[in-house]
């Protein structure tokens, strides 16, 4: 924990606002994290993602070690320089992306051996394993080596699972060691289940992590289930530590989870969406590829400060998108990681004012309105 540490600057209702001190830099909280799974936040170049206002990347365990691999980043000097990112770095621990992505996997106590869903190649991965790849990446937050199964599942199937991801943890701490600058979190787990989570928020407290996330939430059990769970699980984790909740989400997603008390999300969805054609604003989706943008000379967002934005029409971005030119993504992604993080930027304000209820209230009637 030394040379890591989280200090609350302002609370409004349940909604916190933060920072966390690392060796490579400040992160901001809330705090939205762009996705940067296979070494890159896919069509932006890092000085361009930071511009953006990110404080923080997430990298991915599982992609990372099927290719290029970890002891090759090693060798190269850490994901950091690997990739020209010098901030810092939250890894993912490769559980959850082993049983959404891989092909045949057999769990056991022990850990999780399965297929590349690239080559087809056979690998294992333990908490010590996850814990040694993580330190090898060079991460500045690891997260523990865990598990979930995919919502709706038998009370008996997630108790199981949240039981054993709890021994993992206690593996993983024990694996991850003391390493000052370097921080660990715990993952909670238990689906919807109140006293699930509960058993699942102790057993992580009793070990003791510098950062708690809630896991095994936007999983298909949809919005209002997933709000509903937001609405205990954060206050059963230490206050004075961040609360990362981790794959998510849409923005009205990611303003009703701050408002629950959570501190830190990352989500692909705006980086995706941006190669897809989506660009999310104040009032809503839009949808680039719609004919209607054709002819149009305004911007996408009036109110933006990116640089697709300020120096292009939505007929162009109509344009190069219908052409499948790769400047596309490129402004659609910046733009979106722009509007993610000024939504961050807008709540962390706001919360710092204690005017988050009214800012909310805006939001929402902003988004009402609907595309111009
Ligand atoms: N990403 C989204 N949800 C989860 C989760 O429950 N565990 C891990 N490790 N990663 C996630
Ligand atoms: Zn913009």
């Amino acid at each position: 924990m030394a040379g890591f540490g989280f200090s609350i600057v302002a609370t409004d209702v349940k909604a916190r606002a933060g920072t966390i001190r690392t060796p490579r830099g400040e992160i901001r909280t809330p705090a939205f994290m762009p996705v940067g799974t296979a070494a890159t936040v896919k069509a932006m170049l890092p000085e361009s993602v930071r511009a953006t206002g990110a404080d923080i990347l997430l990298g991915n365990t599982y992609h990372l070690m099927l290719r290029p691999g970890a002891e090759r980043i090693d060798r190269l000097g850490g994901l950091h320089r690997f990739m020209n990112w010098d901030r810092p770095i939250l890894t993912d621990s490769g559980g959850f992306q082993v049983m959404s992505l891989s092909g045949l996997r057999k769990l056991t106590e022990r850990g999780v051996t399965f297929r590349s869903h690239i080559d087809g190649s056979r690998h294992e991965l333990t908490p010590e394993r996850s814990m040694e790849i993580q330190r090898l990446l060079g991460s500045d937050i690891a997260m523990c080596f865990d598990e979930c199964p995919a919502l709706p599942a038998d009370r008996d199937r997630i108790a199981a699972s949240m039981a054993l991801s709890m021994r993992w943890a206690a593996r993983s701490r024990d694996a991850f060691g003391d390493r000052p600058g370097h921080a660990l979190f715990g993952i909670q787990q238990g689906g919807l289940d109140r006293d699930l989570r509960a058993q699942s928020a102790e057993a992580l407290t009793a070990i003791g992590f510098d950062g708690y996330a809630v896991g095994g939430l936007a999983v298909g059990e949809g919005q209002q289930a997933m709000f509903d769970v937001l609405d205990f699980a954060p206050s059963m984790l230490p206050a004075d530590r961040p609360r990362y909740l981790m794959g998510v989400g849409k923005p009205d997603d990611i303003v009703g989870a701050v408002a629950r008390g959570i501190d830190m999300m990352d989500c692909v969805l705006p980086s995706r969406s941006g190669r897809t054609g989506q660009a999310f604003t104040p009032r809503g989706v839009v949808n680039i590829k719609n004919a209607r943008h054709a002819d149009d000379p305004r911007p996408l967002d009036e109110t933006c400060d990116c640089p697709a934005c300020q120096s292009y029409s939505r007929a162009y971005l109509h344009h190069v998108f219908r052409a499948q030119e790769m400047i596309s993504g490129m402004l659609l992604t910046w733009h979106n990681l722009r509007y993610y993080q000024r939504l961050m930027e807008g709540m962390r304000t706001a919360i710092a004012a204690g005017t988050f209820a009214g800012w909310q209230d805006d939001f929402h009637a902003t988004r009402a309105l609907g595309d111009i």
